[in-house]
């Protein structure tokens, strides 16, 4: 399987987002990861649907890889839909009608992503396998960039690339170049680094680095 780096805008510059992306889109990664957090699913908030749509002026060939870490998801995926959004995950832990929220993202003509976070157990995800384009898999409790990598990830992804041999499989968080071959080995093929790529000395190498792992 092909191997993609999605490079987290929010580890980027938040008050110049629109460096970060040149960044990326100078790197050579063609996926950009926006997180979104609303202060309920996760102790912390980050961007919403106006701060993507004006992102997207920008976007030029950038994938927009759009992470859900909200309560009630079903509420703003067309708003991130009409944003610029290619794919939308939401997690699979959201109070909400997950079925009909995956649907509606497919009916507005997006990539489908269902998310898990570490403490949820793989079994709930199966169930929705055959709908969905993307499993993220977090490799971090949701909630902030910059966490240590757990590692009863790494299980998770084998029991998804198991049963299903095609389906894309994304790691999010903690992710770097030490443990980034691992996380493809298991079966992961998107690979999303924050601190990892902004820290990087030199951008285009690490992605190269990664997606010749
Ligand atoms: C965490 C987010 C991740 C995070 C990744 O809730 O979903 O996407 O931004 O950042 P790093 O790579 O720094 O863990
Ligand atoms: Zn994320």
């Amino acid at each position: 399987m092909k191997i993609t780096v999605a490079p987290s805008i929010l580890a980027g510059n938040l008050v110049d987002l629109r460096s970060s992306l040149s960044q990326i889109r100078e790197s050579g990664a063609r996926w950009v990861h926006i997180d979104i957090m609303d202060g309920h699913f996760v102790p912390n908030l980050t961007f919403g649907p106006q701060m993507v749509q004006t992102l997207a002026t920008y976007k030029q060939d950038l994938f927009f890889d759009i992470h859900l870490m909200l309560e009630h998801p079903e509420y703003f995926v067309e708003k991130f839909a009409e944003a610029g959004a290619d794919l939308i995950s939401i997690h699979v832990e959201s109070p909400c009608n997950i079925a009909e929220t995956l649907q509606i993202i497919r009916t507005l003509g997006k990539q489908v992503g269902l998310a898990i976070s570490p403490k949820t157990a793989t079994e709930k995800i199966l169930f929705h396998l055959d709908f969905v384009d993307l499993v993220l898999v977090m490799g971090v409790h949701p909630g902030f960039s910059g966490q240590k990598f757990i590692e009863s990830s790494w299980k998770k992804i084998e029991l998804i690339r198991e049963k299903n041999p095609e389906i894309s499989i994304e790691i999010d968080g903690g992710v770097h170049l030490g443990n980034a071959g691992l996380c493809i080995q298991k079966g992961a093929n998107i690979l999303v680094t924050g601190t990892s790529f902004f820290e990087a000395p030199n951008f285009q190498k690490f992605v190269q680095q990664i997606e010749h792992e």
